[in-house]
C-alpha cells in the first residue's frame, strides 16, 4: 500500500494481474474485454467485501447441528457510475446476487469541466445500506467524487469505491474530497495524460466495453 494513499488497496492477486494484462492489451476484442472485466470485477468484489461483519447462526447439516457464519450488518447496495461502471456491475452481481443496485449518470460540463448529474436512481432505503460504488477508471476522480457526494447527500455513510485502474491524481482527489472512502483497485497506474486518459491505462473503458470506438 503506498504510504501517501492510506485509503488505497491495490489487489495484486496473480489472477487479477493476468486478466488485467489482457484487458489492457489493444488487440483484445469487445467480447473478451467484457468477459475479462466481469471476471476481474468478481475478484475485486471478493477483496472489497473481505471486512464485512459476520455472525454465527445455528443450522442443521444432513449429519449434525452446527454453528456457522453468515454475513451480518447493513445490507449492500451496488452503485454503478454510468456507463462503464456497468461492466463491473455484472461481476459484482455474480457474487452478490442479493445486493440492490443504483445508477448514477454524470457528464462533464464543457465550459466549467465540472461533472453534472443527468441520472440518479438508487433504492429508497440506500441510506441504510453499505454502498459499493463501481467505476472502472479513476482518472481525474471528479466523477467518482461527485457521485459519492451525491450518495452522501442521500444519507449514505458507509461507501467503498472499486475502480479497475486508478491514476495517482484521481486517488489524490478522492482522498482529499472523501477521506472516509476506501478505494480498491487492480492497479495504480503512472499518471494522466493531457487528454485525461490514464497512462498506460486501457483507453476508453466505455468504448472498449460496448464497441463504440
Ligand atoms: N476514462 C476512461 O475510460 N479511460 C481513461 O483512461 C480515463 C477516463
Amino acid at each position: 500500500m503506498p504510504l501517501e494513499f492510506p485509503n488505497l488497496t491495490v489487489v495484486t492477486h496473480p489472477l487479477i494481474q493476468h486478466k488485467l494484462t489482457w484487458i489492457r492489451a489493444e488487440e483484445t476484442n469487445t467480447d473478451s474485454f467484457r468477459q475479462l472485466l466481469r471476471e476481474v470485477s468478481k475478484l475485486l468484489a471478493y477483496e472489497a467485501t473481505r471486512a464485512l461483519p459476520t455472525e454465527r447462526i445455528t443450522i442443521k447439516t444432513p449429519v449434525a447441528t452446527m454453528e456457522s457464519a453468515v454475513i451480518s450488518g447493513k445490507k449492500l447496495c451496488l452503485v454503478s457510475i454510468l456507463r462503464a461502471g456497468n461492466g463491473m456491475l455484472e461481476g459484482f452481481l455474480d457474487i452478490l446476487p442479493l445486493a440492490r443496485v443504483g445508477h448514477i449518470g454524470l457528464y462533464r460540463d464543457p465550459a466549467t469541466l465540472e461533472p453534472v448529474e443527468y441520472y440518479f436512481k438508487v433504492p429508497s432505503d440506500i441510506a441504510d445500506r453499505q454502498v459499493l460504488v463501481v467505476d472502472p477508471m479513476l482518472a481525474t476522480g471528479h466523477s467518482a467524487a461527485a457521485g459519492i457526494a451525491r450518495l452522501k447527500a442521500a444519507g449514505c455513510t458507509q461507501i467503498t469505491l472499486i475502480s479497475l485502474l486508478c491514476s495517482p491524481e484521481g486517488v489524490q482527489h478522492l482522498t482529499e474530497t472523501h477521506p472516509d472512502v476506501p478505494i480498491f483497485t487492480a492497479s495504480l497506474d503512472s499518471h494522466l495524460n493531457e487528454h485525461g486518459y490514464i497512462v498506460p491505462g486501457l483507453g476508453d473503458a466505455g468504448d472498449r466495453l460496448y464497441g463504440t470506438r
